[in-house]
């Protein structure tokens, strides 16, 4: 059954709010910062084929400070190189933040930005209206699957515009998250399917599995403190419980059942941690790294 709330992504201020509040709280931004320290350079290193030029496409940047973390080691290991960055974020906020980023740094000169305010349907369209032919080196989908109304399609059409040694890049909360718990408990009246999937790992390595797709698999340990979620008519608790639950007002807008169930879940040693008086959410994420269509 769809759920009868309306979903946070309607509401792009109170989003854009609600998830810049979640990056304060969370260690999520830092884990990814570690990943693409890490293990992403030795990846990168392997796309391009000695090209001098590589086609890159971010969707769901948002202000763009992991994809120009990115770029940072994508130079490194190919210096000299100019890219073509196709940006696809609908929202005009993030959008706007992420040219601003761009602006203040003079030495991104080498990257061309094309700045494509929609959604990936609406980009796909695009695409295929243009009868575009032009391949990507690397295709990144951080933490916006949730918000597309088939994953799985998405995930094709972006793997179809991937060069023969090119990779996709989707990095989501792990099944076995806090959010993965809380989603398998809660899906049907929390996630509206028509834009809100509650998608975790766990659900798109099983899709990539049944097509037969090549892909590894990285773990990024992560946290979130949602204390301040148990202090009723807090107003920082309620803006981390609709990013908790995507639901626009959930604290206003749930049953008393739902609310009392959801919180009550949240606590519970499946997602969290009680240290210190604090409760410590297990925002563990995952990155996948899928190989071109064959
Ligand atoms: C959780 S934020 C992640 C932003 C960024 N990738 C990061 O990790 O910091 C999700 C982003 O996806 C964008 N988004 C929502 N629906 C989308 C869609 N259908 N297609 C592309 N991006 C979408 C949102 O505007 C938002 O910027």
């Amino acid at each position: 059954m769809a759920s009868p709330l309306k979903s946070l992504v309607h509401d792009d201020s109170r989003y854009q709010k609600s998830f810049k509040l979640f990056l304060e709280r969370s260690s999520e931004h830092q884990c990814m910062q570690d990943f693409i320290h890490s293990t992403l350079p030795d990846i990168l290193a392997s796309i391009g084929d000695g090209k001098s030029q590589l086609n890159v496409i971010g969707v769901g940047s948002g202000a763009g400070e992991i994809d120009l973390e990115m770029f940072s080691q994508l130079r490194l290991k190919h210096p000299g190189v100019t890219v073509d960055n196709e940006v696809v974020e609908p929202s005009s906020q993030e959008l706007h933040n992420y040219r601003v980023l761009v602006s203040k740094k003079p030495d991104l000169a080498y990257i061309k930005f094309t700045w494509n305010k929609m959604t990936s349907s609406e980009f796909e369209a695009h695409w295929r209206e243009k009868k575009m032919t032009k391949k990507a080196d690397f295709i990144h989908m951080i933490q916006m699957l949730y918000y597309v109304k088939d994953p799985g399609a998405t995930i094709g059409f972006f793997r179809s515009l991937l060069h023969k040694n090119g990779k996709l890049l989707i990095i989501l909360v792990s099944g076995e998250s806090g959010w993965g718990k809380l989603w398998r408990t809660y899906r049907s009246q929390l996630c509206n399917s028509e834009i809100s999937q509650c998608v975790t790992t766990g659900d798109i390595k099983s899709l990539l599995d049944s097509e037969g797709a090549s892909y590894r698999s990285y773990e990024l340990p992560s946290q979130m403190d949602i204390t301040e979620c148990f202090a009723e008519g807090d107003e920082k608790g309620e803006l981390l419980l609709d990013f908790l639950t995507e639901v626009l007002d959930f604290s206003k807008t749930a049953s008393p059942e739902l609310k009392a169930g959801v919180l009550e879940l949240l606590r519970h040693p499946d997602c969290s941690l009680e240290s210190d008086g604090r409760v410590i959410f297990n925002n563990n994420l995952e990155a996948l790294v899928v190989d071109p269509l064959p």
